[in-house]
């Protein structure tokens, strides 16, 4: 049965694609081509040695990406969360379904999400839900997928441009029950607004699992709640705020954080990936980008792509001297004026 949460979730994901597509993904501060890798001294070192590879909630991820959480809650939504649990299935990376808060209210379309795990029964599968959902829920959510750790998303920029969104904004108490008591990992993620100094030291204190810092300069949920909003009942434009990516990490360096950090906004290419290790990322995820390639070349296509990456990564970190992903922290970059005017700023 299709209810407005399930149509919202259909509508987000054609226009997603649309934009993509026609690439109108709006660009805001400074982006990924901003930072130049400085080419560096020879090490002996060969491609073969190099790792990809990344140590993160005791786990061993083979390569240092995923696709972000997108999808679920619809009949055609399950086949895309079917067709990325396959990708990553077969190149053996990690996957967050989109947020199942539609599964909790209707039962019936929790099988959206769980055909992730059926298609994927031995992969770092990740639910999603908001921030105000209480532990109850994220129990149900984690059980849903058989999940290996939970994103959180705090959407506020979202909420704000949607015009059905929320308007109240209860979220640290139940941010830190949630941590407190889950199961799984907790990440807490924005979805494309990023995040600045100080609301990352707000949520570091909380002490979750990771922090994703969802920059913008990718998908853009001011542009598409824009459009949704075809009656124009919200007055709000949102469409230049927030942070990029390159910035928000930046700004999790100035905060001085130990909370390990996510990267994810905009990352179109191998090459984003490795910027946002060097600037301190310990892993990436990205999801219009990987969502547009399903849609327009099928899951062989995105495949493809996903392979392309991994046979790339380990090039780059040569050419960057880089052994271990964390080696890349140490690579010389240099950054644009445009960011070495947003970093005075944090
Ligand atoms: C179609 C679509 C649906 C999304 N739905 C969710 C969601 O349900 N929960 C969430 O945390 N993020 C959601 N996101 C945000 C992404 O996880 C990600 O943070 C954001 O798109 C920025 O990354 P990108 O520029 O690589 O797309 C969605 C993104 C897209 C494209």
């Amino acid at each position: 049965m299709q209810t407005p949460h399930s149509n919202r979730k259909n509508e987000h994901l054609s226009l997603a694609t649309k934009l993509w597509r026609d690439q109108q993904t709006p660009v805001i501060g400074p982006s990924f081509d901003d930072v130049r890798w400085l080419p560096s001294p020879l090490k002996d070192l060969a491609v073969s040695e190099v790792h990809p590879s990344v140590q993160l909630f005791d786990q061993t991820f083979d390569w240092p990406f995923y696709i972000e959480a997108m999808t679920g809650g619809s009949e055609a939504t399950k086949r895309v969360n079917a067709d990325l649990a396959t990708v990553a299935r077969n190149t053996g990376i990690a996957m967050a379904v989109g947020s199942q808060s539609v599964a909790l209210k209707d039962s019936q379309q929790a099988d959206s999400f769980s055909v992730v795990r059926k298609k994927n029964p031995d992969g770092f599968l990740i639910a999603n839900l908001g921030a105000d959902h209480p532990i109850e829920n994220v129990k149900a959510a984690v059980a849903m997928i058989d999940a290996n750790a939970i994103e959180l998303h705090v959407n506020l920029g979202q909420e704000i441009a949607m015009a059905e969104g929320d308007r109240a904004f209860y979220w640290l108490d139940n941010l830190a029950d949630v941590i407190a008591k889950s199961p799984v990992p907790v990440i807490i993620k924005e979805v494309g607004f990023g995040m600045g100094p100080d609301l990352l030291k707000q949520l570091a204190e909380l002490k979750p699992a990771a922090i994703n810092l969802g920059g913008a300069n990718g998908t853009s949920f001011a542009q598409i709640e824009q459009a949704r909003d075809r009656q124009k009942e919200n007055p709000i434009d949102l469409s230049a705020f927030g942070l990029s990516t390159v910035e928000s990490l930046l700004a999790a360096e100035a905060a001085g954080i130990d909370t390990q950090v996510i990267a994810t906004g905009g990352i179109r290419s191998a090459k984003d990936v490795v910027t946002s290790l060097m600037l301190g990322a310990k892993l990436t995820s990205s999801a219009g980008y990987f969502l547009q390639t399903l849609m327009a070349k099928g899951q062989a296509g995105l495949e493809e792509e996903v392979r392309l990456w991994q046979q790339q990564l380990p090039l780059y970190m040569t050419l960057l001297g880089a052994k271990t992903t964390a080696d890349l922290k140490k690579a010389k970059r240099l950054y644009s004026l445009d960011l070495q005017n947003s970093q005075k700023q944090f």
